[in-house]
């Protein structure tokens, strides 16, 4: 059988490295893409989720940052910096040890998931609370890289987006050929430019790109930035996205659209990927098929299209939006009578 090498090896000819580039990797990509009965009935097209929680920090970020520094470790870099809503943290953070690099990351206080805080902290990466928002924090380290000799590493390194792009060269060659439909969530927009760049370079036939932001945070829909971003999903509370015109054109490129859904379709489309499909995703994930649901309804899907859903990051990053959601536990002592009970098993 044959072992999966990390991303930039798999597709070492399509990416920006050379013979003497020092690969820098935690063996990331090269994720699932599993098969969704149940959503697949609720639309009538064969749907597959392209499960990046997968990742070894547990997000489609690891993907962009093994090629972001991989180059800034060959430029010569010693420290790196990013803003993060928390999985591009998380990521660096890792990829930075892995490196040798000092690390240091911007987030909006209050307003990333636990676990995603945790990563940062366990890696030792030097986290700074910002009372503002992403966007805020986006410009900030930008002004630092500027100053400063410290690398970025946001998707605005188009490293980044380099190595992002290999999801879709993952699905080509998992499918045989591009699906109709790619359902993504979009949040500062590198992402789904990522796809679309890949799907270019890779697939006869691209797909659509129907890519979801929160109603909340939806600039790219309102055709404005949005000064202060909420949503249930803060992975995506993004109100000026830095892709925001290579997303558009992924969209119109593709003949896709991209729609906001509420945090109520995206709560409960996290529900229907946990208790429908045994996929634990982060609420910003779930977004792509709350809008894929949507589109259904719209009547935006033919029956028995192939549509893949990008599941962006895993569901054990946010661990009290979970245990928020479910009953409570009940307490039993140690009698197996107690536990049948409990379980109206008698
Ligand atoms: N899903 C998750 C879980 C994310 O963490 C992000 C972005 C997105 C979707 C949206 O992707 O920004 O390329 O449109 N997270 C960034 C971060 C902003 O800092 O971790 P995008």
């Amino acid at each position: 059988s044959r072992v999966w090498r990390g991303l930039i090896e798999e597709y070492r000819d399509r990416l920006p490295v050379s013979a003497t580039t020092p690969v820098v990797t935690l063996l990331e990509g090269g994720t699932p893409l599993v098969p969704a009965p149940k959503v697949s009935a609720l639309v009538g097209c064969d749907v597959f989720l392209k499960v990046e929680g997968l990742n070894p920090t547990g997000s489609f970020k690891d993907r962009g940052m093994t090629v972001a520094i991989s180059k800034a470790v060959e430029e010569g870099a010693q420290a790196v910096i990013c803003a993060s809503t928390g999985n591009t943290s998380a990521s660096a953070a890792a990829y930075a040890v892995r490196a040798g690099l000092t690390c240091a990351v911007l987030v909006p206080r209050g307003k990333i998931a636990m676990g995603k805080l945790a990563q940062a902290l366990v890696h030792g990466a030097k986290l700074l609370q910002v009372e503002g928002s992403f966007d805020d924090c986006l410009e900030m380290t930008k002004k630092l890289a500027e100053n400063y000799p410290i690398a970025l590493v946001n998707s605005v390194n188009p490293h980044r987006l380099q190595g992002q792009k290999t999801a879709a060269f993952e699905i080509v060659d998992a499918l045989g050929s591009a699906p109709d439909v790619h359902c993504i969530p979009v949040g500062n927009a590198g992402n789904i430019s990522a796809y679309w760049m890949g799907y270019q370079e890779y697939a006869a036939k691209p797909p659509k790109m129907f890519g979801f932001q929160a109603s909340g945070s939806a600039p790219i829909v309102n055709g404005a930035p949005v000064t202060h971003p909420h949503t249930i999903a803060t992975a995506i509370r993004i109100g000026n996205p830095a892709s925001w015109k290579l997303a558009e054109a992924a969209r119109d490129e593709s003949g896709g659209v991209i729609q906001a859904v509420t945090d109520r379709q995206i709560a409960a489309a996290y529900k229907l990927l946990a208790q429908g499909e045994g996929v634990f995703v982060e609420l910003a994930s779930a977004a792509s098929v709350a809008g894929l649901l949507q589109a259904h309804e719209q009547g935006l899907l033919q029956p028995g299209q192939r549509v893949v859903c990008t599941v962006t990051g895993n569901g054990l990053k946010d661990p009290d939006w979970a245990i928020s959601g479910a009953p409570a536990p009940v307490t039993i002592p140690i009698d197996a009578y107690a536990a049948a009970a409990a379980l109206e098993l008698a």
